[in-house]
């Protein structure tokens, strides 16, 4: 007989949290409609109080996404815990999710108040959830850091005001594997109600240990499991769930338990989230970078080729890797190209698949062959246009070793009215960028840019991620063309249309 672990997947709320990942509604939307796919057991949707656009992007996930349990996060006070309330409520299963400081650091230095007071808000904000909701999570902030006996008295006096899972977390990752799996087990063997209620972790990497300590937890009786898709969250992020669930899938002699996860999906929720957020994933990363598959050495390939076995411990197709590349060309019909984006995980809607044949038409036309590569970089341009603002119409540049790079552009305006506009700058897409900046008004500094080809070839696709920073928030934004300067452009027009998006529901 095997347990059951439970994954809670918190990309939406904690990953979101790290620097530059700021996503707008749609966007979040799309990831939880992702993680659904995915199988995660709990989407951690948002933190309602933190912002408006926050409450708005949790309410529609917990209205429109009915299979997991829809989970929100709230400060432990009893306004937060209401206004929590009201973005899940509608939810098929709702969870309120409080968390509250337990060390003496936190509580002395941050909260400003002694052990006692703070316990008797864990325990009446707990109470005020349980009068809404019978599924309530509750996290003393900065476990690993707190008084061991003043942990046990905290979980204990939760679990009797009606919390149902209690969550370890591992805040600003201290814990050390061996040290954090006997603070589990003294949990189990010092909480006298312990059995009811689940246990939960939620570690973060900032020793590079959060998905060690999460494996270990799970080895001594965790049974949710809390983390980020490709890890990211605050600072060095939250243990990364790809990682997390193959370890225990692959590993299953040795962790003896059982997951509700289709791993198949694992490999587009991460380039799905790497693409929303334009956090690059590693060649490296453990389960979905681009080497994790790929044998280098002679003695390595050798092997493969007599036994797969000799060399690989996972199937790259169990993780949702494409098995084959498939070219299409300007002769491809609309069913053609319906059924390849198929088989790469995507549902484009009627209205999708039109705008997308279109593109993939003027593609066909510039290259030769159109790869799934390409078709993936089509699908991120297409999501890209959602919720658009201002919309790039016409880009013109003139440059070269004698003249002034000139670049003249056409962007429609929300309220449909066209305008043109010509600058100069240093190079071409300064020159862009300066005459975007005439007609779109926004204040912002541009801190990041690179530019990659999506396949190879002198006719390739490139891909320009670029970061903006405006009132000290970053925003990300990505382009795709055959033309770098016309992707640089899509890249800035994206950022701005973000930071517009972002800026108006916030
Ligand atoms: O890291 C942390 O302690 C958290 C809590 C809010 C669960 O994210
Ligand atoms: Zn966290």
């Amino acid at each position: 007989m095997t347990d059951k672990v439970l994954i809670l997947d918190t990309t939406l709320r904690d990953g979101e949290q790290a620097a530059g990942a700021a996503m707008t509604i749609d966007e979040k939307y799309e990831v939880a409609q992702q993680l659904d796919r995915l199988g995660v057991d709990i989407i951690e949707a948002g933190f309602p109080m933190s912002s408006p656009g926050d409450f708005a992007a949790v309410k529609k996930i917990a209205d429109e996404i009915r299979r997991p349990i829809i989970a929100a996060l709230s400060h432990a006070n009893n306004k937060a815990v209401d206004r929590t309330w009201e973005a899940i409520k509608g939810a098929a299963h709702p969870r309120i999710h409080i968390f509250l400081s337990s060390s003496d650091i936190h509580i002395a230095h941050q909260l400003k108040k002694n052990r006692e007071e703070v316990l008797a808000m864990a325990v009446d904000n707990v109470a005020r959830a349980k009068s809404y909701c019978d599924d309530v999570e509750f996290s003393p902030m900065d476990a690993t850091r707190t008084d061991p006996e003043y942990l046990f008295g905290m979980l204990e006096a939760c679990i009797n005001a009606g919390a149902t899972t209690l969550n370890i977390p591992d805040t600003v990752g201290y814990a050390d594997p061996r040290e954090f799996a006997r603070l589990l087990v003294d949990i189990q063997e010092k909480v006298p109600n312990i059995d009811k209620a689940n246990i939960s972790v939620h570690c973060h990497n900032d020793l590079g240990m959060a998905v060690a300590n999460s494996l270990a937890a799970v080895k001594v009786g965790a049974r949710q499991v809390e983390g980020c898709i490709n890890g990211i969250g605050e600072r060095a992020g939250n243990a990364a769930l790809e990682e997390v669930i193959m370890a225990l899938h692959t590993r299953k002699d040795y962790y003896q338990v059982d997951l509700n996860i289709d791993p198949t999906q694992i490999y587009r929720s991460s380039r799905l989230v790497s693409d929303i957020t334009g956090f690059a994933i590693q060649p490296n990363k453990a389960v979905t970078g681009g080497n994790a598959f790929r044998h280098a050495s002679g003695i390595h390939q050798d092997g493969l080729l007599k036994d797969r076995t000799t060399y690989e411990i996972m199937d790259p197709q169990m993780v949702g890797w494409p098995s084959s590349e498939l070219v299409l060309g300007k002769l491809s019909g609309r069913h053609g190209l319906k059924s390849r984006l198929n088989e790469l995980g995507y549902e484009p809607s009627d209205a999708e698949l039109n705008r997308l044949f279109e593109e993939f038409k003027v593609l066909a036309d510039k290259k030769r062959e159109v790869t799934d590569r390409d078709l993936e970089a089509l699908m991120k341009d297409q999501r890209r246009s959602f919720d658009e603002t201002f919309t790039l119409d016409q880009i013109q540049v003139t440059c070269g070793d004698q003249g002034i790079p000139t670049a003249t552009i056409t962007v429609t305006g929300p309220d449909g009215t066209s305008k043109t506009d010509a600058a100069t700058g240093t190079g071409p897409v300064d020159a862009v960028y300066q005459a975007i900046n005439r007609v779109i008004n926004v204040d912002n500094e541009l801190t990041e840019f690179s530019v990659k080809s999506v396949t190879e070839g002198i006719d390739a696709v490139g891909e320009v991620v670029i970061r903006i920073v405006s009132e000290e928030a970053e925003y990300v934004g990505r382009g795709a063309d055959t033309d770098i300067i016309v992707a640089s452009a899509k890249a800035y027009m994206n950022a701005l249309n973000r930071l517009l998006s972002i800026g108006v529901v916030n």
